[in-house]
């Protein structure tokens, strides 16, 4: 195993871990939306026999802070450690270039989903804390819960 990135050239490989989760990427518009932005956001990759089995996105909007855009582990090989591998590989990238703060924008608990549930399970075990909850950024079925956590 292997982590690859800032800058990658993998988006299908990208596109089809987004596939294999359907319950978090079942708009067709917002996956090739987070597929293209593996593209142009700084990405890593966790790769096996050059093979992607995940990947996070990072949307840097000031110098000290920056968002976790998308992450995605492929459907078979998520619970093996690989979310925490990314993530804490992206944030030693961060702290490297003196960003202070990570937020994550995921489904608040507004809305019953067990597959969000799960989401904001592993953020939160990643240090993550729920910041402010914005109901209609998205849309009024899709409420948003913004989390934070230093680095
Ligand atoms: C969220 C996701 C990226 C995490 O990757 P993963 O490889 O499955 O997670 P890991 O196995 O690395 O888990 C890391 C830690 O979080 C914990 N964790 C994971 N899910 C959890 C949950 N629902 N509740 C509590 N803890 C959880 C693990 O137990 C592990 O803890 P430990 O390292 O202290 O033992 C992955 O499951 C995924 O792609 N999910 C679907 C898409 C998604 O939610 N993407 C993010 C938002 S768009």
């Amino acid at each position: 195993m292997q982590v690859v990135g800032p800058e990658l050239d993998i988006r299908a490989q990208c596109e089809a871990i987004l596939r294999s989760l359907p319950e978090w990427f079942g708009i067709e518009e917002g996956l090739v939306h987070y597929a293209d932005a593996t593209l142009q956001l700084p990405t890593f990759a966790l790769t096996e026999k050059r093979n992607a089995v995940g990947f996070i996105s990072l949307n840097q909007h000031f110098p000290e802070s920056s968002e976790v855009h998308c992450m995605a582990v492929h459907r078979e090989h998520r619970g093996k450690g690989f979310g925490r591998v990314l993530l804490e590989h992206a944030e030693h990238w961060l702290r490297g270039r003196h960003t202070r703060f990570l937020q994550v924008k995921t489904v608040s608990a507004s809305l019953e989903d067990a597959a969000y549930e799960q989401t904001r399970g592993f953020y939160a075990r990643m240090g993550f804390v729920p910041l402010q909850e914005f109901p209609e950024l998205w849309d009024p079925h899709n409420p948003c819960l913004q989390m934070i956590k230093g680095l």
